[in-house]
């Protein structure tokens, strides 16, 4: 079946490390494809009313969004939560060798102007580098990590983000169907299969790799790396489920990969685990969690809008801030706004904090600056290179969920997740096509 293979669009690894950024565009994005755009999955639009008859959101519907929403870190990293919001008040606060940074400010200038230590125990780069081996962006430095970066943005830019829609949209017209029959759909099921999904297009695996076992085996290798670096005592056997599981993601990698490019290096395959790992990690905790806020507080009306729906998807990104805390090392002596960092101090970097998260609940019609949303995907080189695909992700979700205005029936709090999330929620249509 190798004809198959070849008629296969070319992938990360395949064809984008040939491929010469546009001139003028040294991301190598570009606009979308046209071409490449296929309809929205959603079923017939439902009678909303012009934007500026949209009202703002309801104060009690923010309250009961936020609510539920603070539960994914109470039932998960209870005493952590409860320390870094009682620190929150200062920008910066220095407890021995550990600096917590809060304030927007802080985070920005940490991340772009404190040199930091890539590959030191306990940061996100060094349980990426354990995790796969060297090489996976979050553990990479000066010209390797620009070459790096330049191998990925074409898969992950405008055009390959059009490219990879489909995958995903095909998921989100299947799995949310029985909505329209007045039927509940688990949601946090659904975006794992989505997840799952988007990863095995943008790897270019083989069709036949199970999205289902693909998401599990990122989301446990995720999670095992995870407790592997997070402040507080490990427990006991932590170091062996971590390599259990990268070695499952591994055997599926490979298992999936039926043409591979020889001219593929060590790096070139930890870098693939490490996307694999990075994109359903943040994906699975930040979807459901979105969608959850959007039908507590509400906001059903601001998400079936064209016009107010991009704005909607920032805001949601921001306040749900899916991976809100970064662990880094310091890896020479500067300062925070104003307070002195030594070098091998550790930096908990609070995206949620820093993106007021905590503070101004969403509205698109009164969006955070950009500058301040952007915040939840890092900041400088080493911001996350998969925004976009978060974005569009979110973007058809809401618009295939907001005809329905669904409500949350059932929520679970994944408490065994690299990131705070949901394990179950389940979701009932209000309106729409329900018969
Ligand atoms: C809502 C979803 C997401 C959030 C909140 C998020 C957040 C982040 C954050 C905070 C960082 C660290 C940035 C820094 O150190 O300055 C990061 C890095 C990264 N993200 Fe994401 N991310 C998301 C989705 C994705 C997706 C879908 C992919 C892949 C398809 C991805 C791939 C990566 C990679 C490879 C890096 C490492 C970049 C580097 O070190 O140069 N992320 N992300």
């Amino acid at each position: 079946m190798t004809h198959l293979k070849t008629d296969r669009p070319t992938r990360l690894f395949r064809s984008t490390r040939l491929r010469r950024p546009a001139p003028g565009r040294p991301d190598g994005e570009g606009p979308p494809a046209r071409s490449a755009r296929v309809p929205a999955p959603t079923p017939a639009p439902a009678p909303f009313p012009d934007p500026a008859a949209i009202p703002a959101p309801d104060p009690a519907g923010t309250r009961a969004a936020r609510r539920r929403d603070r539960r994914v870190y109470t039932r998960s990293h209870p005493v952590l939560f409860a320390l870094l919001a009682a620190a929150r008040r200062r920008p910066v606060v220095r407890l021995g060798s550990t600096v917590l940074v809060h304030g927007t400010e802080a985070y920005r200038e940490t991340l772009t102007q404190v040199p930091l230590d890539r590959t030191a125990a306990g940061t996100t780069g060094g349980a990426a580098r354990q995790l796969s081996g060297a090489g996976t962006l979050f553990d990479q430095d000066g010209t390797g990590h620009r070459q790096a970066r330049r191998s990925v943005a074409g898969d992950l830019g405008a055009t390959g983000t059009e490219r990879l829609r489909p995958a995903w949209r095909a998921v989100l017209d299947r799995r949310l169907a029985p909505l329209a029959a007045g039927r509940p759909v688990d949601l946090a099921e659904v975006v794992r299969e989505l997840a799952g999904t988007t990863v095995r297009a943008l790897l270019a695996l083989e069709p036949a790799t199970d999205p289902h076992a693909l998401s599990e085996a990122a989301a446990r290798a995720a999670a095992t790396a995870v407790r592997d670096h997070l402040p507080g005592p490990r427990r006991p056997g932590t170091a062996r489920a971590a390599a259990t599981a990268a070695a499952r993601l591994e055997a599926l990698l490979t298992a999936g990969d039926g043409d591979p490019d020889p001219s593929r290096t060590a790096g070139d395959a930890s870098l693939r685990a490490m996307l694999a790992v990075a994109a359903v990690s943040t994906t699975v905790a930040a979807l459901p969690r979105a969608a959850a806020w959007c039908a507590d507080a509400g906001l059903w009306e601001q998400a079936a809008d064209e016009a107010l729906r991009p704005a909607l998807v920032t805001e949601l990104l921001r306040v749900t801030a899916a991976s809100p805390l970064l662990p880094r090392v310091a890896a020479a002596d500067a300062t925070a706004a104003g307070c002195p960092v030594r070098a091998g101090d550790r930096l908990l970097l609070v995206a949620r904090h820093a993106a007021r998260a905590h503070s101004d609940p969403p509205d698109a019609r009164h969006p955070a600056p950009p500058s301040v949303a952007q915040l939840v995907f890092g900041a400088g080189p080493h911001a996350c290179p998969g925004a976009r695909v978060a974005r569009a992700q979110l973007d058809d979700l809401l618009a295939a969920l907001a005809p329905y205005r669904p409500v949350v029936v059932r929520a679970r709090v994944d408490r065994a997740a690299a990131l705070p999330g949901w394990r179950t929620l389940v979701v009932r249509a209000t309106a729409g096509e329900v018969r």
